[in-house]
């Protein structure tokens, strides 16, 4: 069965940087002949972590989250993923809000499985896309490393890019995309 990698976007401008760069590391990875699964976060209904209880829910003991809504259905195919891409657009040197909501649950459920995560190892790609000034890039970059530290997956590169560097940039990002998924071919 061909290999597949999933590619989470989180902005809801269709045609803006984020697009393009979910764009470019999608033609990475079918150049490498490997499945791309795409995910638009801002299409989904994912609300953010309920903090249930005094600070945990079922997703520390069960490992599940018991607000029932799209994250279910894209926690379980990212499971069933080889690899990732996680594309966002800067938002106050943050990740945008829905993949902060997603990552936040993510983390919950399969952090708290410490080497059982279902992430652990699986490799990854984070870009932080900026269309204003620039800063905040490294701030949001900082977070997602954290998150994916967190969960153990293996991070293969963290990619900047801002307006200036938009040209030469997706063409990294299309890169380092068919350099991960060789790897897995
Ligand atoms: C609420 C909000 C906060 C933002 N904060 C930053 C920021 O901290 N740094 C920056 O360079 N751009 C910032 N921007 C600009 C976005 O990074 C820019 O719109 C980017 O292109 C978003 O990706 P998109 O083209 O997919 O919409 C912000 C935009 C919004 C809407």
């Amino acid at each position: 069965m061909t290999k597949r990698i999933m590619v989470l976007t989180g902005s809801p401008n269709k045609d803006g940087l984020t697009a393009a760069c979910g764009n470019a590391a999608a033609a990475g990875i079918a150049g490498a002949g490997l499945e791309v699964n795409r995910v638009d976060l801002n299409a989904l209904k994912i609300a953010r972590c309920s903090a249930c209880g005094t600070g945990y829910g079922p997703c520390r003991t069960e490992h599940r989250c018991q607000v029932e809504d799209d994250f279910q259905d894209v926690h379980k195919r990212i499971l069933e993923c080889e690899g990732f891409v996680l594309v966002t657009p800067v938002y106050w040197g943050d990740m945008s809000e829905s993949v902060k909501a997603f990552v936040d649950r993510l983390r919950r459920n399969e952090a708290s499985k410490r080497d059982e995560s279902g992430l652990k190892g699986k490799p990854c790609i984070g870009v932080a896309a900026a269309g204003g000034s620039g800063n905040g890039t490294i701030t949001c970059l900082l977070n997602m490393q954290q998150f994916l530290n967190h969960v153990r997956a293996d991070i293969f590169d963290l990619i900047t890019i801002t307006r200036k560097s938009r040209d030469y940039k997706l063409n990294a990002v299309r890169c380092a995309a068919e350099a991960m998924a060789r790897l897995l071919s």
